[in-house]
Formats: structure tokens, sequence, C-alpha cells
């Protein structure tokens, strides 16, 4: 097949991407797609090479695969380039410091531990619906400074967006359209100052408007951004590790015998399985991505899924293994724009980690899966487990 008619967001193609990724990667550096106007950068190097080089292949034009979809999105920190990005990166660290979340991660995990003792007890459960989906809500919201009464129905409006981050095709236009208007109706009326709980993300750009460090246009959008960057990408990206580990007995076995190896295995569940497929650039002049010329003002999207499996970076790439060290992963980003959000989602990550090592022995799956439908975020459905629990002992509970 000619690899400029690959279509990425085909249903097939969404559902199954990694035989199109290994043609585009062998095909060239740079691959137009004619049907989205595109250039589809499919090897790790390449992809690293990209997004490090902000000033050429620039975020700030817009991030979307889509001309269209840019003029209508919400600016994000995302979009914008030093030395406004840095002081937005400021604010956002200042939550996300090492302090603040050694301030939380007890609470976090004693969260976890309660979610994963009450599946096990039932026996069998969905590690999607009671487990990733929940855990990722609620500790998100506390970090932003949600009240519990503002949290239903985040997840289904903060999924939403990311279709706009796709292509021109009935996924946005059925799942997009409708939730984004909620999504917009529920932060104007959620996240006002008198309801945001003092100590989170909220309230903290609130403060920094108050400083002048932020303008009022650039205040919602922040806390909008937070919500969405943190919680599809981490319930996905949870929910697929455990996937993993229920795909492969032997890695959870190891892990049992090695509970060391829990950081690198969520860094290997992201590389394996990244829940974001990339944002795109727009380079601003005519662009070298080695040896082929991309003109001047075309959209590039640098594929981060594709990268992690590309086999001039990784041995063995579709296996997962957790004695690899995948820390160089791109299932974060790279360069300026790489994930804030990182130690938020590790931390949560080990957690999850720690709860089922304390009380699952062994799990298997016992029924059909199904992948998410989305332009960009790539993560199951479903995932129905069997569970046999784990003998806790004095040694586990400490
Ligand atoms: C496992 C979970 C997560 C994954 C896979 C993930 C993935 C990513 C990726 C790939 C990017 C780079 C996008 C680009 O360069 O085009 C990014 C950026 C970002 N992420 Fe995450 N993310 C996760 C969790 C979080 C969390 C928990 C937060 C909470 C604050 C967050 C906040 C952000 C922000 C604010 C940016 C934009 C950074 C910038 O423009 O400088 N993310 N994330």
């Amino acid at each position: 097949m000619d690899v400029t008619q690959i279509d990425l967001w085909s249903a097939e193609n969404l559902d199954n991407p990694w035989p199109v990724y290994k043609q585009l990667r062998d095909a060239a550096p740079a691959v137009y797609l004619e049907k989205y106007d595109l250039w589809a950068i499919a090897r790790y190097a390449d992809v690293r090479a990209v997004l490090k080089d902000w000033q050429g292949a620039s975020s700030e034009h817009g991030v979307t695969v889509c001309k269209e979809h840019d003029a209508i999105t919400v600016k994000s920190i995302l979009d914008e380039a030093p030395p406004r990005h840095t002081e937005l990166v400021k604010i956002f660290r200042e939550n996300l410091s090492p302090a603040k979340l050694r301030a939380v991660t007890e609470a976090v995990e004693q969260r976890a531990d309660a979610l994963v003792a009450e599946c096990v007890a039932k026996g069998e459960f969905d590690a999607v619906h009671e487990i990733s989906r929940i855990f990722t809500v609620e500790v998100v919201s506390d970090m932003i400074g949600i009240p519990a009464d503002e949290r239903e129905g985040i997840l289904r409006r903060a999924s939403a967006t990311f279709n706009i981050f796709g292509p021109d095709n009935d996924l946005w236009k059925t799942r997009f359209l409708h939730d984004y208007q909620a999504l917009g109706e529920y932060i104007f009326s959620s996240f006002t100052r008198e309801k945001l709980v003092p100590g989170g993300f909220g309230f903290s750009v609130y403060e920094a408007l108050d400083q002048g460090r932020v303008t009022e246009e650039h205040a919602l959008g922040m806390i909008v951004t937070y919500l969405v960057a943190a919680i599809d990408t981490t319930v996905n990206s949870i929910g697929s590790m455990i996937w993993k580990f229920a795909e492969n007995p032997d890695q959870w076995q190891l892990l049992k015998e090695k509970p060391e190896l829990a950081r690198n295995a969520f860094d290997e569940g992201l590389r394996i399985e990244a829940a974001a497929f990339g944002m795109a650039r727009v380079v601003i002049e005519d662009y070298d991505v080695d040896g082929v010329t991309i003109p001047a003002w075309s959209k590039v999207v640098p594929m981060l899924r594709s990268a992690n499996r590309d086999e001039r970076r990784w041995e063995n790439p579709d296996t997962f293994d957790i004695t690899r060290d995948a820390a160089a992963h791109v299932g974060f980003g790279f360069g300026i724009h790489t994930c804030i959000g990182r130690p938020l989602a590790q931390m949560q990550a080990q957690a999850m980690l720690k709860a089922m090592l304390k009380h699952v022995d062994s799990m298997e799956m016992t029924g059909p899966i199904s992948i998410v439908p989305s332009n960009v975020i790539r993560g199951l459905d479903t995932l129905p487990l069997k569970v046999v629990p784990a003998r806790v002992t004095a040694s586990s509970i400490a």
C-alpha cells in the first residue's frame, strides 16, 4: 500500500495501530498523509528531535492535527513558548513539587488500598470501571480542590476534550461537540473561587491571578488544562499497566518477587501502551527531518506511541518486560512541553501497584476487552478480571 494513503484514524487502525505505525517507520523519517494534509513522524529519534526543537516545530500555532480545530480550541500552556511558557510551568510546578506530593502520598496510598481491597474481596471486578477511573478522578479532583459534590460526570467530559486534537471525523463530531459544551458549562459553574477548596491547584491559580502572574483569560484555562491533561491520561495508563500484567502473569510474579521494579513497570507500561498518540506542531520554515524536507507551515505530528515501539531504539519492542530500562520512553512527551504531571502520575501508579502487590496474588482476564474509541487517547473501556487474593502478612502491611 502507498503509505501516503494510510488513515491513522480509521476504526481498524485506532483499534490496532501497530502494523501501520511500523509501515510508517519503515517508509521514511517523515511521511506525508494526503487525507489529513499532515506529516507523520514515526521513528523514536526523529520524534525526540522534533519535540526538542520548540522554535522550528512550534506549538504556538496550535497542536491539533487539523487547522480548523486549532481555531476553536482554548489556548493552553501547550500552545505557549518561552518566556510565557516558563512562567506558566512555574505555577503548575508549585502544585506538583516533591513536598506537595509527599504531603498527599499517604492519603493516595490509603485510597488505592481501600479500592483494591474492596475489589479483591469480590473476586471478580472491572479494573477500568472499578479501579483506574474512580481512583484517578478522586486523586486529581483532590489535587485541584474540586469539592466532592462537584465531581459527577467529570470523566466523560474531560475525555471528550481529547478528540479535538484529532482530525475532523465522526469521533470528534459525536464525542467532542456534545460533551465539550457540557464541560464548558460545568467549568463555569463549578470552578469558581468560592467553590474551589483552598490549598488545591485551582485556588492557587486564582491567587496567581491576584498577584498578576496570570491573566483572567488564562486562569480558568489552566484549571481546565490540569483537569483534562491529568485524568484521561492517568486513567488509561493505570488501566493499561494492569492489562499488561494480566496478559503477562510471569511479569506479575516477577514484580511480586522484586517490588523494587514497580517504578520501572509503570514506565514500561507507558512505553508499550502510551496513552497519548501525540500532539501536532507546525514547522515555520522548510524543515529537515533526517533528510526529508517538509514545506514551511505544514502540520507535523510526532507519534509518541510509535516511537515507543521503534525497533531502532528498543529491543523486542512489542514485549512487556519490566526489567527493561524504559525511562527514556516518550509517553510523557519530550522537550520543553514534556509532561509536568509526570511525578503525580508516577505517584498514583506506585500507590496502585503497592496496593495490588499487597492484595493480589494472581489475576486473569475473564472476558473480552475493548479499546476506548478516541482520536488521541488509547486505553481500555473495560478490563474484566478475576483475582486470587494474596495472603496478607505482617510484612506486606508494613
Ligand atoms: C500517565 C499520565 C500522563 C500522561 C501519559 C501524560 C502525557 C503527556 C504528554 C505526552 C504531554 C506532552 C504533550 C506535547 O508535548 O505535545 C503532556 C503534557 C502535559 N501534561 Fe501530562 N500526562 C499525564 C499525566 C499528567 C498529569 C497527572 C498532569 C497534572 C497536572 C499533567 C499535566 C500536563 C501538562 C500541564 C502538560 C503541558 C506541559 C507543557 O506544555 O509544558 N499530565 N502530558
